[in-house]
């Protein structure tokens, strides 16, 4: 990677995104921060900006819980950025209680995963424009408790923030499967990954606090975002995977994933019922 490398982080802020800001930073590629909160993405830039070297990178705000706020956020990028050629769709929520977007959608499904599709479709045009390119989906092994529960996608009949967690990280296999699909002739490759247990600020709640001594309780149990972030980071800059697409990760190797998450029906309708949900 060298700077005319632009590379599109989540969530980078805090835990895996920002380990992963840092080291691509390292490289001299040009980094956009995507974050959620101005005083905690600026704390993140300086740090980054301080510990790589690298003035090129940049923090830029957008809510993922909020459809407006990406299509800002997107016509914004491509005002400032004529290149995008790694996309790393790393935020990602889970809490206890049920909490929706701005939009009204069950939180976990709305940001984890109808948040990067929207964000995602509104640039696959440049990217297909920059290929060769990577999109990086983090997802997780809890997908494989998952379901896309289409008959109450909210879940506002039974909810439990585990089901909606589980669902919300199945959806970003059936899409990163999907997208590769649409792009395979395009040079534009899509992959997912689960990082493994990290030790982070998953399931702590920013604005209560709650779920913070429970991290505090596991976290030597845990790997450090540092490790957790390198299975991501071998997607990113691997030379040996710039061809491969449509596949999930572990540890650096391609593994399978839940046998549902290859059902091309489900992909198809989650697809279609995730157009209409963002709008598009
Ligand atoms: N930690 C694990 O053990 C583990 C295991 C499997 C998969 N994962 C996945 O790894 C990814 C990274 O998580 P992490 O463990 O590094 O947790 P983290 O430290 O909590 O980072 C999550 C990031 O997502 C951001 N985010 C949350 N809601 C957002 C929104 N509405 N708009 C924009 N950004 C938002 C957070 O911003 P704020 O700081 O402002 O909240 C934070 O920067 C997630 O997708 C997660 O599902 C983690």
């Amino acid at each position: 990677m060298d700077n005319t490398d632009v590379v599109l982080i989540t969530g980078a802020n805090s835990g895996m995104g920002k380990a992963i800001a840092l080291k691509l930073a390292q490289t001299g590629a040009r980094i956009v921060m995507l974050c959620r909160n101005k005083e905690r993405g600026e704390a993140a830039l300086k740090e980054v900006q301080k510990l790589s070297g690298n003035t090129g990178v940049q923090l830029m705000i957008c809510d993922l819980a909020s459809l407006k706020s990406i299509r800002a956020f997107c016509a914004e990028f491509k005002k400032k950025y004529d290149r995008l050629t790694v996309l790393i769709n790393n935020a990602g929520v889970i809490l206890p209680g049920y909490y929706k977007t701005v939009d009204g959608y069950e939180l976990q499904f709305g940001v984890n995963h109808l948040g990067h599709f929207l964000l995602t479709t509104e640039l696959t045009d440049l990217m297909v424009e920059s290929a060769p390119a990577r999109i990086i989906n983090v997802s997780s092994g809890a997908h494989k408790m998952g379901k896309i529960h289409f008959e109450d996608i909210n879940l506002e009949k039974k909810y439990k923030f585990w089901r909606a967690y589980a669902q919300s990280k199945l959806a970003n296999i059936l899409f990163t499967y999907e997208l590769a699909e649409k792009l395979k002739e395009k040079d534009v490759t899509v992959n997912s990954l689960h990082p493994g247990a990290v030790g982070t600020s998953m399931g702590i709640n920013r604005d209560t606090g709650f779920g913070t001594f429970i991290m505090k309780l596991f976290k030597p149990f845990f790997q450090t975002p540092e490790k957790g972030a390198q299975t991501t980071l071998y997607l990113a800059l691997a030379k040996e995977v710039e061809k491969e697409t449509g596949k999930y990760y572990y540890r650096k190797k391609s593994v399978t994933s839940s046998k549902q998450s290859y059902d091309k029906d489900m992909a198809k309708k989650l697809w279609e019922i995730s157009e209409k949900m963002v709008q598009l």
